[in-house]
């Protein structure tokens, strides 16, 4: 009844029903279903307690033009860092961005095991400690063990104020019956970098990744698809991007940091896919 008399406007002064409907189209096309938001202006008469002159009520719903969500930026210009860049996933990422084209540093708790790691990789790649890394990056992958995780994000927050930080760090444990996830106190890694790096910029990417097919210098293309966290769309755009320039993968956005966990955790059924077809199993997102 009472959703009947609002669609009507029926027993409710003219302004109600029409800043119901403005509210209701507001969410619908921007806030929660997606699309572009409307502009919604109200004069300072909704604000008042005693009813409102209705003509002075006036509202505006300009549809912005849809942006095309693959249109991406140009990111070819950005110095990417990976902290724990001598790791398996680290050499394999900064390899694969290298080979891309893009300036690649890898750091390291040791300067020097940075520096012959990035002499082993070749293409450019320079090899700096885990701080100087951070201080001459654009965009910091982490890539150290979930252990090792809050102790070095913790340290170089100076050095990361202002940077985007890509997580792909996986909580994992593993027993005998193999592979599982942990559930930080935070909810996340990336929410857990997100807490210890206030003054950046933090998305999660990367997670699904086998370092095993990235350093694999006879495969071109990795045919995969890279989930993209965060929350701010600009910065997950970025990180998309970067995947994107890697043949044969997509970056393709997956929500806010809050839905970071169930990312993360996937990687214990891919381990368990792994074992069981000995596999390299990466995942892509199907009518997307
Ligand atoms: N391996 C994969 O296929 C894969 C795929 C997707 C995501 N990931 C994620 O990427 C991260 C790195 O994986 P990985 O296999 O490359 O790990 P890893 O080889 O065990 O470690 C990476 C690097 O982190 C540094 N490190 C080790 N222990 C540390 C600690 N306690 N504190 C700070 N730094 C430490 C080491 O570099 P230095 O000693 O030179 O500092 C090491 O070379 C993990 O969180 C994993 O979940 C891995």
């Amino acid at each position: 009844m009472l959703r009947r008399a609002l669609l009507r406007g029926k027993g409710f002064p003219g302004w109600w029903s029409a800043a119901v409907f403005g509210g209701i189209g507001g969410l619908r096309s921007g806030g929660i279903l997606g699309g572009g938001p409307d502009v919604i202006t109200f004069t300072g008469a909704m604000r008042s307690r005693s009813r409102p002159d209705w003509q002075d009520l006036r509202m505006t719903s300009a549809a912005a033009p849809k942006k095309d969500p693959w249109d991406l930026p140009d990111v070819s210009g950005l110095t990417v860092g990976v902290l724990g860049g001598t790791g398996d996933q680290g050499r394999g990422l900064a390899y694969r961005l290298a080979l891309a084209g893009q300036r690649v540093i890898i750091g390291s708790r040791a300067a020097e095991r940075a520096h012959e790691a990035a002499t082993e990789i070749g293409h450019g790649v320079e090899g700096a400690a885990n701080a100087e890394c951070a201080e001459r990056s654009d965009v910091v992958v982490v890539a150290v063990p979930w252990d090792g995780h809050a102790r070095t994000l913790g340290a170089l927050r100076a050095e990361l104020a202002g940077k985007l930080v890509v997580d792909c760090v996986n909580p994992l444990g593993f027993d005998k019956k193999g592979a599982y996830p942990i559930k930080p106190e935070e909810g996340s890694a990336a929410e857990q970098a997100a807490a210890l790096l206030p003054e950046s910029r933090v998305t999660a990417a990367f997670h699904h990744l086998s370092a095993v097919l990235l350093a694999d210098p006879a495969i071109d293309e990795i045919e995969t698809d890279v989930m993209v966290l965060g929350e701010v769309r600009a910065d997950c755009e970025v990180v998309q991007a970067l995947a994107g320039r890697i043949p044969g993968m997509r970056g393709v956005f997956a929500g806010r940091l809050r839905n970071a966990h169930q990312v993360e955790s996937l990687v214990a059924n891919l381990i368990s896919v792994n074992r069981r077809y000995g596999a390299h199993a990466g995942i892509q997102l199907t009518d997307v």
